[in-house]
C-alpha cells in the first residue's frame, strides 16, 4: 500500500490542474502538504479539497527571487517537492525574442534550479527525500511552435538527472516526469484556437485518449512514496501510449 503518512510535502503550481491533483492525492495518502501558486483564491480552493489537518498555502511567484527566499523562510524541512509550477508559449522561433525565451524559462526552469538549491543549501530537505520534476513529452517532440516550452522542459529533465547523482550519498532520489496531453486549463489555452472536429482528431493519436489529472497524481504518489525507494535519475513517459505510434 501506498503511504505519505508523516511526510511533509511541497507542491509548486498547486493552484489548479495536475498541482491541485497532487496535492489533494497526497493530502489522502496522509501527507502534510504545502501549496504555492500566485493565485489566493484558487490556492484557498486547493486548501479547502485537501484531506487532514495542517496544510499551508504560501502566495508565490516563482520567477521573483524575493519570492522563493520568502518561502524558504517559512519551510520547514520537506520529504518531497514537485516541482509542478509551469506555463507554456506557442510561438515559431522567429516570432522568439529575449524576453519570450526569458518568460518561459525563468517559470519552466530557472526557478526550480534556484528552489531546489536553496532547498538544498538551508538543508530544507529530508534524508531519503524524494523530489519529482514535472517535464513534458514536448521535450522528446519537435512540435512547431514549442520551442521555449519543448526545450526548458528538456532541460528540467538533464538538471533532475544530475540532482539524483549528486544527492544520492544523502538518499534523496530525483526524478521527472513526462506527461503527454492532460486536460487541464493549459491545455483548454492550446485548444482554443482549434475546431471540435480537429480536437477529435487529435486525441485519436493517444490509444488511451487524453489524460486526467489524476493520472499524473498518481504517477508522482508512487515516487514520494518508499515504494520507490530505489529509483532515481528516472525520467518516465506517461501519455496513453501516444508515443508509441
Ligand atoms: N496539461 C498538460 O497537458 C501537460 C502536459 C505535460 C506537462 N505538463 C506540465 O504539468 C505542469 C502542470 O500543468 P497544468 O496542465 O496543470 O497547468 P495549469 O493548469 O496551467 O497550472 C499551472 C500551475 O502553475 C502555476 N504557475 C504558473 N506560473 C507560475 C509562477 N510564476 N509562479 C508560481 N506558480 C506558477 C499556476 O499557478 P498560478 O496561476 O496561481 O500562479 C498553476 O497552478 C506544468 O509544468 C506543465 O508544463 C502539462
Amino acid at each position: 500500500m501506498i503511504t505519505l503518512q508523516d511526510k511533509n510535502i511541497l507542491v509548486t503550481g498547486a493552484s489548479q490542474g495536475i498541482g491541485r491533483e497532487i496535492a489533494i492525492s497526497a493530502s489522502k495518502l496522509g501527507a502534510t502538504v504545502t501549496i504555492v501558486g500566485r493565485n489566493v483564491k484558487k490556492l484557498q480552493e486547493t486548501i479547502s479539497l485537501l484531506s487532514g489537518n495542517g496544510h499551508k498555502m504560501q502566495a508565490v511567484d516563482l520567477s521573483n527571487a524575493a519570492d522563493i527566499d520568502e518561502l524558504i523562510s517559512q519551510s520547514l524541512p520537506y520529504d518531497g517537492v514537485i516541482f509542478n509550477a509551469g506555463i507554456v508559449e506557442y510561438l515559431p522561433v522567429k516570432f522568439l525574442n529575449e524576453s519570450k525565451i526569458n518568460a518561459v524559462f525563468s517559470v519552466n526552469f530557472d526557478s526550480n534550479v534556484v528552489l531546489s538549491q536553496k532547498l538544498i543549501k538551508k538543508k530544507l530537505l529530508n534524508k531519503k527525500a524524494s523530489l519529482v520534476f514535472i517535464s513534458s513529452i514536448s521535450s522528446k517532440l519537435g512540435v512547431g511552435g514549442t520551442a521555449m516550452y519543448a526545450a526548458s522542459k528538456a532541460a528540467l529533465i538533464s538538471f533532475s538527472k544530475v540532482l539524483a547523482t549528486e544527492l544520492a550519498p544523502q538518499g534523496i532520489r530525483s526524478n521527472s516526469i513526462c506527461p503527454g496531453i492532460v486536460k487541464t486549463a493549459m491545455t483548454e489555452q492550446a485548444n482554443d484556437a482549434a475546431s471540435e472536429e480537429e480536437l477529435k482528431k487529435a486525441e485519436l493519436e493517444y490509444p488511451l485518449g487524453y489524460g486526467e489529472p489524476s493520472d499524473v497524481a498518481g504517477l508522482v504518489m508512487y515516487l514520494l512514496s518508499d515504494m520507490s525507494k530505489w529509483m532515481t535519475g528516472s525520467d518516465l513517459i506517461i501519455d496513453g501510449g501516444f508515443t508509441l505510434k
